[in-house]
């Protein structure tokens, strides 16, 4: 039993092939947690499940779209056919899509990053809440962002799905913290992923993401994000509960 108390625990993470999922889903695995991977991204999803298994660890991809119901369905079903439960829930997938201001979103926009950045996550954890709270020391764990926290420059859609992330997060400690499950968040700066340092020209539409990174001071590695969201899962975290913890190199300060 390794001193996070993660070793055999099943654990479900989001957006696992690639960026800070990937970076959160290999950590588990080396703390030897059974790992699920979902995501939409097939090559990438194998390709963190072999890396897991060549470490000698256990994981299992769920490929498809976590905003439809039946890919969120068959996540929780692989967790527990596989590995016997859901001890831990990473509510990580997310989608920074044209990061309009208020007067250019246009409908379209609006509800596929509140479909995928705030439904989806809601969708999950319905699923796999009667899980958690069969488990001692469950957990979950979203990925919120800064723009949780105040208002960002990565558009109104992505600000306001993650403001309801941070009403999720606090929403599910205090409903469900006599019962044992621990809800947390981290809140990333600007971190090397995909999605904020190599975004497609759609997803970054006319906007420039330099500045906003540059607001940071340092760009923040995805195993920083990693990190964190392995230690809120862990026994190391057991009196923290319904905390969005800005990991930010003091962005948010
Ligand atoms: P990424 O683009 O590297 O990873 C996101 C993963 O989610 C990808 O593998 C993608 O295929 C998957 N995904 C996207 N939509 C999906 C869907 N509908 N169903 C299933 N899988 C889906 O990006 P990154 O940065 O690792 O993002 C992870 C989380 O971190 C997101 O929630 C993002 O909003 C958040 N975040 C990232 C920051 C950054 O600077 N990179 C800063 C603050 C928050």
């Amino acid at each position: 039993m390794s001193s996070t108390g993660l070793s055999g625990k099943s654990v479900i993470v989001t957006g696992g092939a690639s960026g800070i999922g990937r970076a959160a889903a290999e950590r588990f695995a080396a703390e030897g947690a059974r790992v699920v991977v979902a995501d939409l991204d097939a090559d990438a999803a194998a390709r963190v499940v072999g890396a897991i298994e060549d470490a000698g660890g256990t994981a299992r991809a769920v490929i498809g779209d976590l905003s439809d119901q039946r890919v969120v369905d068959e996540t929780v079903t692989t967790a527990v056919a596989a590995h016997g439960g859901v001890d831990v829930l990473v509510n990580n997938a997310g989608i920074m899509d044209r990061m309009s201001a208020l007067g250019e979103t246009d409908d379209t926009e609006w509800e596929r990053v509140i479909r995928v950045n705030l439904t989806a996550p809601f969708l999950l954890t319905r699923a796999a809440l009667p899980h958690l709270l069969e488990r001692d020391g469950a957990a979950i764990v979203f990925t919120a962002s800064e723009a949780s926290l105040r208002g960002s420059a990565a558009g109104a859609a992505y600000t306001a799905a993650k403001h309801g992330i941070a009403g999720l997060t606090k929403s599910l400690a205090v409903t469900y913290r006599a019962q044992g499950l621990r809800t947390n968040a981290i809140a990333p700066g600007g971190t090397a992923t995909g999605m904020r340092v190599n975004p497609s020209p759609e997803a970054l539409g006319p906007r420039t993401l330099a500045p906003y990174i540059s607001l940071a001071g340092k760009v923040s590695d995805p195993a920083e994000q990693a990190a964190t969201i392995v230690f809120l899962a862990s026994d190391a975290a057991s009196n923290i509960n319904g905390a969005i913890l800005p990991v930010d190199n003091g962005w948010a300060a």
